[in-house]
């Protein structure tokens, strides 16, 4: 580095110096509260009060600090959020009582949000099955933009009395504000930390929901069953949350803009208060800041830490960053991470043209043409408006047709990736042509999406754009005509990975395979606020009570609901009995029986998109055995990663002190088996608990490619409910040559011929 590059740095650091004096908000944690579940008001005023201490005894006063701090946690979570300068935080954050020192970040929601803007795979999905029991006595909850409490799914007919057990309320129980029942029995809303990171905006002060999605995954989790819930008339049915008869409130985080680490703390600290059951986090920030100081810096993973401690279970979305590697996020080894996968359902419609030629397309129009004529067809490229660039014509962009040479005619427009699909369809329509095709570009081939156009459309492959052009050319007066048919279930391919699924190996610790399992994350009909477009194109006046969207946003519910199932059947099931029986009851092949399909590949899918595979709810319910993992065992992980044993001691009840001996981050109890690095060879070690009839299970094992696997033993009998054996898994690498290196997977059952327990392996051999 030459003398004028030092100069410039030193410039760099002076002004950062400078910079520091800024005030920004931070997280200060202080890990678990000295009082139990049955604190009074007197211990929450005491919790606030040593944090105006604490933080008085860096600021000069308690003043100080009491006009710093903006959120002090009182309940399970102890800590503050405080507007602080950087060093003022770098110097709090050497206090013994500090486990970590934050800044307040913005998370982001995990749905596409509006399909039409965002380009991704159109391809089926429905419900999860009928189960026995409805998830009654069992409270579900999100962190998300709140709940549209109009909403038929959130009606409380038919349902029994509010559990006892019930702490939360309903702030803002007005007409104006959220209105709650027997269903919808909590809505509370933060906004402290977001008004700090954003805070030119005009937020109401309430849980209602202005975005869509909080009453989605809400009424996706557990909302009422709807007969007759539809989107502009299409995919017409009954809607239903996974729990349909669990009760539900929605704690509000996020907001137009993000969802703030304050507000997120906050939230999970009144939802633990309150006595949820489940939470749902559809949200997440990119996995590349949680890299960090891994799980210390990032509140989804503190917060379902506290929450997972006492037994509430914790379901988060993977993130819609795929289909890169490690772009999966939420990767806490005690969350349930969620990959998103498409539906059997189909919008098929077809195109005919004046040669009786049948094209094969895809629409999901409300309106349709009369079907007894034919009309005029014309390219849009040859419709620009007067004086006009062709280029904005051929793409339809809005106000760029000739309405005298459009009027009455199917207009054909060209995807691009520029206007969104269904703005072209209101530049048609404003220019008064009849209908729209849509031929799509080369990159995106023949994947073909069912939008809600406001004009009768249709979308056509590129491939079959040379038919259509072709004929087009062969005569001066093109005629066509555009019919939808019925929602079409169960006749595509199903499940396929979406490729905007985040992918693994976890960014944080591969040694723990993620994401865990796959659900219906494409083209999800549900419920929505009235407030907004349900296709986020702001030109878009109309409202629909339900909606579809795509995400693990989306996906992350549907797991949530079957958890709720589980809790309601099985009380007495802890966070990690219900993940392991939602894993390893998961189905890694299609419903055509062939092994599930990665749509970013078209090749076979692995366990770094759905873990151990697509969820099976009934399943779930009867999983034979369990891998149980205890508070104790995260903790231990944890003192593995360098965690500070005091700090990890409050979780328990019991003494805990770090094993003087580590465990390998391998050994953690988990549904699934990933090892971060194999040189040689390595034994892995699990344990499995009976939770159905005595039976005697016997070993499977698919070995990863190139890798030998034993499993001792490989005969295991259980004579009754709760006893525990123990198993270990041998791996040695066969592979000589570094070309050869990477990722393998296999898998590995244990079976008494009506019970099946799987897990994925996945194996990183470095030669
Ligand atoms: C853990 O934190 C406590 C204070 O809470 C401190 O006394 C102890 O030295 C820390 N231990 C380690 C290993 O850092
Ligand atoms: C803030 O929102 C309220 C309610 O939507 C509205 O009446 C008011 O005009 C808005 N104020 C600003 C400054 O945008
Ligand atoms: C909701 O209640 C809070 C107090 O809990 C109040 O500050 C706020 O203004 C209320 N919001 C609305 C929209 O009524
Ligand atoms: C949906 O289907 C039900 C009966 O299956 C029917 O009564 C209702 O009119 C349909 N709704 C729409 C919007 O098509
Ligand atoms: C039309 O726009 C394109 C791209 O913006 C440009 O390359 C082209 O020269 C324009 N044509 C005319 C006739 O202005
Ligand atoms: C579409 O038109 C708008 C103005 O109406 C313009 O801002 C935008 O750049 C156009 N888009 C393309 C891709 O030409
Ligand atoms: C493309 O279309 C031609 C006929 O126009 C057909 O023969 C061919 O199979 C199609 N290719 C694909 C990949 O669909
Ligand atoms: C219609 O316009 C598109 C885009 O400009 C062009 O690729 C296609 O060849 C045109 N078709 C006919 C029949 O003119
Ligand atoms: C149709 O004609 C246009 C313009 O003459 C030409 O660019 C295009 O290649 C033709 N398309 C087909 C499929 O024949
Ligand atoms: C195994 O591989 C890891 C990661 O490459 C390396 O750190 C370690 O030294 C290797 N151990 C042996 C015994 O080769």
């Amino acid at each position: 580095m030459d003398g004028r590059k030092l100069i410039f740095l030193a410039c760099i650091l002076i002004s950062t110096l400078h910079v520091a004096a800024i005030k920004k908000s931070y997280i200060v944690y202080l890990g678990n509260h000295a009082h139990g579940s049955d604190a009074t008001i007197e211990d929450y005023e005491r919790a606030t009060n040593s944090h105006y201490n604490l933080l008085g005894s860096y600021l000069g006063s308690e003043e100080r600090a009491r006009d710093a701090i903006f959120y002090s946690y009182t309940k399970h979570i102890n800590g503050f959020a405080a507007r602080l300068e950087e060093k003022e935080a770098e110097e709090i954050a050497k206090h013994p009582d500090v486990v970590s020192v934050f800044p307040n970040k913005i998370y982001k929601l995990h749905t596409t949000r509006s399909w039409s803007f965002v380009d991704i795979d159109n391809n089926m999905p429905k419900e999860s099955g009928p189960i026995s029991s409805l998830g009654r006595n069992v409270i579900v909850a999100t962190l998300d933009t709140g709940v549209w409490p109009e909403s038929k799914s959130f009606s409380d007919e038919g349902m029994g009395p509010v559990p006892s057990k019930w702490r939360g309320y309903c702030q803002n129980n007005t007409r104006e504000g959220v209105p709650c029942n027997r269903k919808l029995i909590g809505a509370m809303y933060f906004n402290k930390g977001i008004n700090d990171l954003s805070p030119d905006q005009n937020r109401t002060n309430s849980a209602r929901d202005e975005e869509g999605h909080g009453s989605h995954t809400l009424s996706t989790a557990a909302g009422s069953f709807v007969p007759g819930a539809s989107y502009f008339g299409y995919a017409n049915g009954t809607a239903r949350g996974g729990s349909p008869g669990a009760h539900i409130a929605a704690y509000k985080v996020c907001w137009a803009e993000g969802c703030s680490d304050a507000d997120i703390l906050a939230g999970f600290d009144a939802a633990l208060h309150d006595n949820v059951d489940i939470i749902s986090v559809s949200l997440g920030g990119a996995s590349a800041f949680i890299g960090g100081t891994e799980f210390l810096d990032d509140s989804i993973a503190l917060g379902s830490l506290h929450a997972v401690s006492r037994g509430v279970a914790v379901v988060c979305s993977a993130g819609n960053a795929g289909p890169d590697a490690n772009s999966v996020t939420n990767v806490a080894p005690w969350i349930v991470t969620v990959g998103a996968s498409t539906i059997d359902r189909d919008f098929p419609s077809s195109l005919k043209l004046g040669n009786k030629q049948i094209i094969k397309a895809s629409s999901m129009e409300s309106k349709s043409l009369p079907q007894n004529k034919m009309y005029p067809l014309i390219n849009s490229s040859d419709a620009a408006a007067p004086g006009l660039n062709v280029t904005l014509a051929k793409i339809c962009n809005t106000s760029s047709l000739d309405p005298e040479k459009v009027k009455g005619k199917i207009v054909v427009c060209m995807r691009d990736m520029e206007v969104a699909r269904l703005v072209k369809g209101m530049t048609v329509k404003d220019a008064g042509g009849a209908g729209m095709i849509l031929v799509n570009n080369e990159y995106w081939g023949d994947v073909l999406y069912a939008d809600p156009h406001v004009l009768p459309a249709t979308m056509i492959s590129y491939n079959d754009s040379f038919a259509l052009f072709s004929y087009m050319n062969s005569t001066k007066k093109p005629l066509a005509n555009i019919s939808p048919q019925q929602t079409r279930i169960g006749t595509e391919q199903a499940p396929m990975m979406a490729a905007f699924s985040s992918r693994g190996p976890s960014f944080v610790t591969p040694e723990i395979l993620k994401p865990d399992v796959t659900a219906p994350g494409v083209n999800i009909l549900a419920a929505f606020s009235e407030l907004v477009s349900t296709t986020g194109v702001p030109e878009d006046t109309r409202r629909s009570p339900y909606a579809f969207l795509s995400g693990t946003s989306m996906s992350c519910p549907h797991v949530s609901g079957v958890a709720g199932l589980l809790k309601s059947e099985n009380p007495d099931w802890n966070p990690s009995v219900i993940k392991s029986a939602i894993m390893t009851t998961a189905r890694t092949k299609d419903n055509k029986n062939m092994p599930m399909r990665d749509l970013s590949t078209g090749k076979e899918a692995t366990p770094f998109a759905y873990g151990n595979g697509h969820i099976r709810p009934t399943r779930a319910a009867d999983p034979g055995l369990v891998y149980d993992t205890t508070v104790e065992d995260y903790l231990k992980f944890l003192c593995t990663l360098g965690f500070n044993s005091t700090y990890l001691s409050s979780f328990t009840n019991k003494p805990f002190t770090c094993p003087s001996e580590t465990m390998k981050l391998e050994d953690l109890n988990y549904p699934s088996i990933s090892v971060g690095a194999l040189n040689k060879t390595i034994v892995v070690t699990r344990r499995l608990t009976n939770v159905g009839p005595p039976g005697t299970y016997k070993v499977r094992v698919e070995a990863p490619p190139r890798v030998h696997v034993a499993v001792i033993p490989r005969v295991l009998t259980f004579t009754k409910v709760g006893q525990e054996k123990t198993y270990r898994v041998a791996m040695m690498s066969r592979i000589k040559e570094e070309r050869e290196q990477g990722f393998k997977f296999g898998r590995l059952m244990w079976s008494d011929g009506k019970h099946r327990v799987r897990s994925a392996i996945a194996v990183n051999v470095v030669a």
